[in-house]
């Protein structure tokens, strides 16, 4: 069963602005909620290193030092996938926990390179021959936008020129901290309407299953694939990317992805991509 949160209302402008420096009294704020020591494990790791200097380079490694790992701390009990906190995710573990859900989907927190990820599995293969209607999830491809709101590509125009973004092996791995004040996102950690067992089309805020911000409940939804925009926080320069849809809350735009492989049956990550993350110190 999902965890009851007080959830916090999001900040005014100001007071955003007063926090920028900021993610910092956010991640304090956060270890309240007892989900993330990895935040602490990531603030020690950047205050030394920088985001980059953590991920491996592109090829710099062999294969099992790409794998992902569950992280349940502080869930063991109550996350599908508590027993295996530490340990090396596998396709199969989602596959055989997506068929006990309505949607056929499965979600889980985990760390790749040091960093906090959540790893959704969408029966894409399968449902996307049913009816929207059916509440059968799948990858949708949508345009996305800027935080003002302009059309500024569309997830294939990224897809096309590396077919590796597309979504491999019905996985899609996303960079879990927040584009609003850099928090870490949970998968379905809250108990309320946006974590529902329950799937829409439209990449929009009705509700079903999302992922969310609980600092100041950010929507993000993990099937609605999208071009987006952000910029590093280190010197400005912008960049776009492959993510996913923001349905609500604050947080200005989606969340990256980072590209998956297989190795077996072990989800890996590609490290060509670490521009994506750096909107967060
Ligand atoms: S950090 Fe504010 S909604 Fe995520």
């Amino acid at each position: 069963m999902a965890r009851e949160y007080d959830l916090k209302p999001a900040p005014s402008d100001a007071a955003s602005a007063a926090e920028a420096g900021g993610s910092y009294v956010n991640r304090r704020q956060f270890l309240r909620y007892g989900f993330n020591t990895a935040t602490g494990v990531l603030a020690a790791s950047l205050g030394v290193l920088g985001f980059a200097a953590i991920l491996l380079p592109p090829g710099g490694s062999t294969g099992g030092d790409l794998g992902v790992v569950f992280w349940a701390k502080g869930r063991e009990d109550e996350a599908w996938y508590g027993a295996k906190h530490l340990q090396l995710m596998t396709k199969t573990d989602f596959v055989d926990e997506a068929a006990k859900s309505n949607t056929g989907t499965a979600g889980a927190s985990g760390i790749w390179n040091g960093v906090p990820v959540v790893v959704t599995y969408v029966n894409h293969s399968q449902n996307k021959s049913t009816p929207e209607s059916s509440g059968l999830a799948r990858f949708q491809f949508m345009e996305g936008v800027d935080e003002t709101g302009k059309t500024i590509g569309h997830f294939e125009d990224l897809s096309d020129q590396d077919p590796r973004i597309f979504p491999s092996e019905d996985l899609v791995m996303i960079f879990g901290r927040c584009t609003h004040l850099c928090c870490i996102p949970g998968w379905q950690l809250v108990s309320n309407s946006f974590t529902e067992d329950s799937w829409t089309p439209g990449g929009g805020d009705d509700g079903g299953t999302k992922l969310f911000c609980i600092c100041h409940s950010s929507r993000f939804d993990p099937t609605a694939l999208e071009m987006n925009t952000n910029r590093n926080r280190s010197n400005g320069a912008t960049f776009n990317y492959a993510g996913i849809r923001k349905a609500g809350g604050p947080a200005p735009v989606g969340l990256p992805l980072i590209p998956i492989q297989l190795n077996g049956d072990v989800i890996e990550g590609i490290t060509d991509y670490i521009d994506w993350y750096t909107y967060c110190d």
